[in-house]
């Protein structure tokens, strides 16, 4: 018994332990009484090879290295210490559990530390159908007291060095995941996140290894790993003297140590590990299919076009205002209208950002028919109506924070430290009354009105003074931990009650874009820049670890209001249109060739959404190759449908612009080309024709530089859209 290696069951066994999902194998040496150690990660092995992998050479290395005993000049996963002070660890195997869990199997080996009683139960969870594995550790004991942990990550994994490359994402606000990739060098690489919430806006918990140098989209082999947290992050890549790059991923535990009781178990957030030998885009891939089924919220339904108001009117909400704006959406075949910001507040109003939150009943000097009337409305219309709260935060100008002074985030006895708006504050989730208030604002939200579809759920502020009322003086280590847990715990509060509401998490734009959230959420909002020029670059970075169904992508206004830059509405449209369709825009500002062009754009979407929603992503050119054009599709499952998106990004006279080589599609198939959102005089000569795969993918279609238009409406943008049907 080799490839399967252990069978279901408790094991106490010298074989290695193969942990499998379709096309990858991790491989344990778990021999009672050892150091855990991991052998082998990459594709899949054979029974034969595996038989002889020890023969391969190269050291195992300790799968979670821990501080004190043997090991204490390198980078470690678990530090802690003991309830007699004692800083040191030694963790031996004590048996192998293998089971079946839903439709994956899991896998769980247990350590013990050789004189103390704690313990570490080091998890993998194998996929059958998709190839990721999901890791984790769950770390309890029984000393007299309390082990205080100091370090605790969720993985630990070595990467055989040569050439590597990493891939990650950095940003800011407005300008999210940008993509850097750089060789791995000796020395420490740290990603980090200390914000508090927003744990995505400068630095992301997804990173990718290209193994075989330079990283390449469409061959190489990858591993990608994705710390599944909502909070403060912590990614270390430690390149030492060995032959090795550590890669830990985990909690940042600055700040945060934890004091685990006698009989508590700290289980540590899930990081998920691909390997793929179809380079970043066959990472992507197995992190989107894997996020679909398993890991987003209703990733298996589509879904719906919206108009979301915060643009377009920005705080200046009325009756009438939304009333129009509904009509306008649904004149243009849209299917959700999302009231935005400025909707709420009694004794304060929500007329700019410093008022207001927390008080979360509707303003009837702007809506004098409430909610209620809103509803009737977008029935009238026949959309479906979503509405925004950010049930996180106060501000010091409230009702709540008047009643409720100490369920505030701040340092015990010192003034509190306000964020947005210069009173914004931000609740203590970790305290259950807080938590009981921020579930009540949904519950009484869709209590009263059952027919809301959507919830735009927002977050303006980190943690930014560190304290809580709630926490005792000895646990204000927990603040952050404790954060998050109570966050959960609303969240799956909400879903159990509420499972079909369409719940977006947005912070700040792109601040919450990580693989915590979205069990709960159905999609995230990729940024607060609506500038399809600069989206092309964020959503490309995006799309490495998340699917396009969850990136909320509106088509903006123009000027752009983040960068006034000017930019035609049939390029807006077309980056749009890359994932999860939307509109952010003051629609009775627009022409009516605009909405003309808008109104065609969504009914063609509506057509290709099961192919952008649920297809599989080739990143074919990329943005940051600065080649003069970026370009992406999305091929279903059978191969049978295929969106080519094409997207001019810089203009110079005379520039040579590369033909680009689709992929993934099926090499003997005739696939009939049409391109959407056309504005051109006429056709392109390939309109209607049929390729081969086979030649799409070794030749590409030549692409024109510049749209076919009328002298008066030429300008520097040029974007196609191209759908691919196969042929019976
Ligand atoms: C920040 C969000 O990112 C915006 O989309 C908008 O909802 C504002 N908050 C509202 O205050």
């Amino acid at each position: 018994m080799l490839a399967g290696a252990l069978a279901f069951g408790l094991h106490v066994s010298a074989e290695p332990v193969v942990v499998s999902t379709p096309r990858t194998s991790l491989v344990l040496d778990a021999t009672e009484g050892q150091e855990l150690k991991q052998l082998y990660f990459g594709d899949r092995l054979s029974d034969a090879d595996l038989a002889v992998l020890g023969a391969a050479g190269g050291a195992a290395r300790a799968a979670y290295p821990v501080y004190g005993s043997h090991f204490c000049q390198g980078e470690t996963a678990l530090a802690v210490a003991h309830t007699d002070g004692n800083l040191s660890l030694d963790l031996a195997v004590t048996g192998v559990d293998v089971k079946a869990d839903g439709d994956a199997t899991l896998t769980t080996v247990s350590l013990k530390d050789k004189v103390y009683p704690l313990y570490v139960d080091v998890c993998y969870k194998a996929y059958n159908g998709v190839d990721i594995i999901e890791t984790w550790t769950e770390i309890n004991h029984d000393e007299r007291g309390t082990v205080t942990l100091n370090q605790f990550a969720s993985g630990y994994l070595p990467i055989r060095r040569g050439t590597v490359w990493l891939s990650s994402l950095y940003g800011a606000w407005a300008n999210e995941a940008q993509v850097l990739q750089e060789p791995l060098e000796p020395g420490m690489k740290v990603i980090k996140n200390k914000d508090g919430l927003r744990n995505s806006h400068t630095a992301h918990a997804e990173v990718m290894f290209s193994l075989d140098g330079r990283p390449q989209e469409n061959a190489g082999a990858v591993i990608g790993a994705a710390l599944c947290y909502s909070g403060n992050f912590k990614l270390r890549i430690d390149t030492d003297e060995s032959d090795y790059h550590h890669f830990f991923a985990g909690i940042n535990e600055e700040n945060s140590a934890y004091r685990l009781r006698r009989g508590e178990t700290f289980r540590t957030p899930v990081l998920a590990l691909t390997y793929s030998n179809e380079g970043l885009s066959g990472a992507s891939r197995n992190f989107h299919k894997w996020g679909r089924k398993y890991r987003l919220m209703h990733g298996d339904r589509e879904r719906m076009i919206l108009l979301n108001s915060w643009e377009g009117v920005y705080f200046n909400i009325e009756q009438e205002g939304m009333d129009q704006m509904m009509q306008d959406i649904a004149s243009m075949g849209g299917e959700l209208f999302v009231m935005d910001d400025g909707w709420f507040g009694a004794k304060y109003q929500r007329n700019t950002d410093n008022a207001a939150l927390g008080d979360w009943t509707v303003d009837t000097r702007k809506l004098p028919e409430g909610i209620g009337g809103l509803l009737r409305d977008a029935k009238k219309h026949g959309v479906k109506f979503g509405i925004w709260i950010e049930p996180e935060a106060t501000n010091t100008l409230s009702e709540l924070y008047e009643k409720h002074p100490d369920w505030i985030i701040n340092a015990p006895g010192r003034e509190p430290v306000t964020g947005r708006g210069g009173t914004q504050l931000m609740l203590d989730l970790g305290n259950p009354e807080v938590q009981d208030f921020v579930f009540g604002i949904v519950d009484d939200l869709m209590t009263e009105y059952p027919d809301i579809a959507y919830i735009k759920w927002d977050a303006n502020m980190g943690i930014q003074s560190h304290g809580s009322a709630y926490l005792t003086k000895d646990n204000q280590s927990h603040l952050y931990i404790d954060y998050h847990r109570g966050f959960e715990q609303v969240c799956r509060r909400i879903r159990a009650k509420y499972p079909d509401l369409v719940i977006q998490a947005c912070a700040s734009g792109g601040g919450r874009a990580n693989w915590g959230v979205l069990p709960y959420f159905d999609e995230f909002w990729v940024s607060d820049n609506t500038d399809a020029l600069q989206r092309i670059y964020m959503q490309w970075g995006t799309s490495y670890f998340f699917p396009a169904i969850a990136m909320a992508s509106h088509i903006g206004s123009n000027p752009n209001h983040q960068t006034f830059r000017d930019i035609p509405i049939k390029y807006r449209i077309d980056v749009a249109m890359s994932g999860r369709l939307g509109m952010e825009i003051q629609p009775k500002n627009m022409t009516d060739e605009e909405k003309a062009l808008c109104r065609k754009a969504i009914a063609e979407y509506k057509q290709i959404r099961p192919v952008v929603q649920f297809g599989d992503l080739y990143r074919l050119v990329s943005p940051y190759d600065k080649l003069g054009v970026a370009s992406l599709m999305y091929v279903t499952e059978a191969k049978d449908r295929a969106v080519f998106y094409w997207w001019k990004t810089e203009t110079f006279v005379n520039q040579h612009l590369p033909r680009v080589k689709m992929a993934g599609l099926d090499p003997a198939k005739r696939y009939r080309v049409r391109e959407l959102n056309r504005i051109d005089n006429k056709p392109l000569p390939f309109e209607g024709q049929a390729f081969t795969g086979a030649f799409l993918m070794a030749n590409g279609l030549e692409i024109p530089y510049t749209h076919d238009v009328d002298y008066h409406k030429l300008n520097s943008y040029a974007s196609r859209v191209l759908c691919l049907e196969a042929m019976e």
